[in-house]
């Protein structure tokens, strides 16, 4: 019998990442999942071998033998299942974006507060390979003080169009922008203090999808450091991968470049197709997945049993949601925005 029993509520396409860490990690099982999709529900249980499946959330809360929860509903739909997860005594790992709102962030810290549980949030390009060195050469003191930053994060238009249902009730300023911004945060260690950015709609709106196609956004921190933040929905399907990440890091002393997706570890011609096979993400050895979205789960783990705080907190969480809520705000006024 496992010693950490576990739940998923929200079990699609990220879902499954935490269904592969944990099922294939020593000592924890996952004793219930739960989704509104029974199909889905269905299909994954068979696949991954999980007794117990439930639609209603509260079912699965309301299991005392499980210690720590998921929640990797769509973007704008944690708040009532967090809250009600801390309620129960669960702790847990939340997926990125916190929240959509600071008031939902807010409500979801106060319960986790007054319940006294853990809670991560799933921002893993904190341990993504690149941003781990790169960080470590900024503590170092490598690049002197950091002068500016340049990060940009796309997906293809496939993910509001065909992987995500919901992609009209989000943005990809929720999707994307939110993994810069904390990525800004943690390798600076400053806080924003203001935001100015530019969005259109035409892309997506004309095949009927209500989601700007990009932002672009200039933010300034506390320290000085400048970044531009660049986030696009609308990129070609004809790209070797999904999405591209690239960062340029410059200090007064250095500089870093990072590429996330065309990195040239691998790449694959067959037929008429290129790929960029994942390589970092979550590849599979020795049928089983490795790599940072995993190590980012199991981190969280890790914590729970040794009884320490996650690397990644509900303040963060937060003050990320207060950013992207900036990028929308200022592209929707025109104006720029000003951080407390
Ligand atoms: N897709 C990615 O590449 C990716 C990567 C990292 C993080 N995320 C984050 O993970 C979260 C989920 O994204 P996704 O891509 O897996 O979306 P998804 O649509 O594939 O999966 C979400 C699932 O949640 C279920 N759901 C919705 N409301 C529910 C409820 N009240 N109770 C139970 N189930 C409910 C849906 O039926 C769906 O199956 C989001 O916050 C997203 O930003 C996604």
């Amino acid at each position: 019998m496992a010693d950490y029993k576990f739940g998923i509520i929200g079990v699609g396409t990220w879902g499954e990442t935490h269904l592969k860490a944990i099922s294939t990690q020593p000592h924890c099982e996952i004793a219930c999942i739960c989704d509104l999709n029974e199909e889905l529900l269905k299909q994954r249980a068979e696949e991954y071998g999980i007794e117990r499946r439930t639609t209603d959330y509260k079912e699965l809360l309301a299991d005392d033998d499980i210690m720590a929860v998921c929640v990797v509903t769509p973007d704008f739909a944690h708040r009532e299942i967090a809250v009600a997860a801390a309620e129960a005594g669960k702790h847990m790992l939340i997926e990125k974006p916190l929240a959509t709102t600071v008031e939902d962030c807010e409500a979801i810290l106060a319960a986790v507060e007054q319940a006294g549980v853990t809670m991560m949030v799933d921002y893993h390009n904190r341990f993504n390979p690149a941003f781990v060195q790169a960080k470590a050469a900024i503590d170092a003191g490598e690049l002197g003080e950091l002068q500016m930053m340049s990060l940009r994060l796309s997906d293809t238009i496939y993910v509001p169009t065909g992987m995500l249902s919901w992609g009209g009730m989000s943005t990809v300023a929720w999707f994307l922008a939110s993994h810069c911004v904390d990525l800004l945060r943690w390798l600076s260690g400053e806080e924003a203090t203001r935001v100015y950015s530019v969005s259109r709609s035409r892309v997506l709106k004309s095949m009927g999808i209500t989601t700007p196609d990009f932002f672009h956004s200039i933010i300034e921190f506390s320290g000085g450091l400048v970044a531009h933040v660049d986030n696009s929905w609308i990129l070609s399907t004809s790209m070797p991968t999904v999405f591209e990440f690239k960062a340029e890091i410059v200090g007064e002393k250095g500089t870093l470049f990072a590429d996330c997706n065309s990195h040239r570890m691998l790449q694959k011609f067959t037929g008429d197709e290129a790929m960029y096979p994942d390589v970092a993400a979550q590849p599979v050895v020795q049928g089983k997945p490795v790599g940072f979205t995993i190590e980012s789960i199991r981190h969280f783990i890790g914590c729970l049993i040794a009884g320490e705080q996650p690397a990644v907190t509900g303040h963060d969480g937060l003050m990320a949601t207060k950013i992207v809520c900036a990028i929308h705000d200022s592209a929707e006024s025109g104006e720029p925005v000003q951080l407390a």
